[in-house]
């Protein structure tokens, strides 16, 4: 596998480190197919510094535009943001976002609404469980493929009792629409894909998104890499990475967690794992990932599983 330090329409995978704004530069028009990310959110972690909202916002829209600049006329953005907090007083960044992305033509096809049980207690308010994904689209012909991440029915061997189509099945059999609600959960210390770094987000809920918006061989973008979460999720599933990271040592976490999975060594909460429920017998919680050798166009996905267990 190819990863370059640079923008190479060659690479499998880039690795960029420094601010985004240098990576996008290199990046021809049109070139990407999905660009998911969770930018800083400008709450005074230890990767960014605190600036006037106003600040803040116009420093995205100068990332979001190129962004877009760089998107295929068939591509998404997927924009996952959490609260700004302001004086005791919280401000929904997606809300605060949106008229940046209508401003250049985007449309939004969904507010995805990514819950999780876990996360800081709040004694005057009730404790933030949510955050949100914004998934927009350059145009109305976009990619979506909706069968490739179905989810199993409630019901699945639900039948139609009367009608034309009695005793067939009324349910689709690949599954249902997994919705704009996902509950998944969010990356603690617990959690098996911690790594030092303080914000990442599950590869499981990037999975979802780059297996309903993309095509094996296409490019998948994150300009805020962090521990290189996105560049995982599409690796694994055949598709090239690119990203940036400022803070070098995320992007040595980066490498390190794109070597293991090319190990198969990287050890990810399959998306296939129900939510721990204390009443039900627990499984182990991780499998490892292999990233297979490269097809000529595309990746050859192979997810080596620990003995004994069947996919
Ligand atoms: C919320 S974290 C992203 C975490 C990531 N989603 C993951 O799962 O690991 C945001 C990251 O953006 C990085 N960052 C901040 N400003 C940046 C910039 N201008 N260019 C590139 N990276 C930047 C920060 O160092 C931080 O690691």
């Amino acid at each position: 596998m190819k990863i370059s330090k640079a923008f190479r329409a060659s690479a499998d995978a880039v690795v960029y480190e420094g601010d985004c704004r240098g990576l996008l530069e290199q990046i021809p028009r049109g070139t990407l197919q999905l660009i998911v990310t969770s930018p800083p959110y400008n709450i005074g972690k230890p990767y960014e510094k605190r600036m006037r909202l106003e600040q803040y916002l116009e420093q995205q829209q100068k990332i979001i535009s190129r962004c877009v600049e760089a998107l295929d006329m068939r591509g998404s953005v997927c924009w996952q943001v959490g609260n700004y907090v302001e004086q005791n007083a919280i401000v929904p960044l997606d809300v605060a976002l949106y008229p940046i992305f209508k401003s250049l033509g985007l449309k939004l096809r969904n507010r995805i609404v990514w819950c999780f049980e876990h996360g800081l207690h709040c004694s005057k308010r009730f404790s933030g469980r949510h955050e949100t994904i914004l998934w927009f689209t350059k145009s109305d012909r976009y990619t979506f493929n909706l069968d490739d991440v179905r989810v199993p029915q409630k019901y699945p061997m639900k039948k139609y009792f009367k009608g034309p189509r009695i005793g067939q099945y009324s349910c689709n059999p690949l599954g249902k629409n997994p919705g704009d609600v996902w509950i998944i959960p969010n990356v603690k210390h617990n959690h098996v894909e911690k790594t030092a770094h303080p914000c990442q987000f599950p590869v499981e809920l990037v999975e979802r998104l780059v297996l309903a918006l993309t095509k094996p061989g296409d490019w998948v973008f994150d300009p805020f890499l962090g521990a290189g979460t996105t560049a995982i999720a599409a690796l694994i599933h055949g598709r090239k990475a690119a990203g940036a990271e400022i803070v070098p040592e995320y992007v040595k976490i980066i490498h390190q967690r794109v070597r293991l999975a090319r190990q198969g060594q990287l050890r990810i909460r399959p998306m296939d794992r129900p939510v721990y429920d204390a009443s039900k017998p627990y499984e182990s919680k991780a499998k490892p990932v292999r990233i297979g050798p490269p097809h000529p166009t595309l990746f050859e996905v192979d997810l080596t599983l620990p003995a004994g267990r069947a996919l």
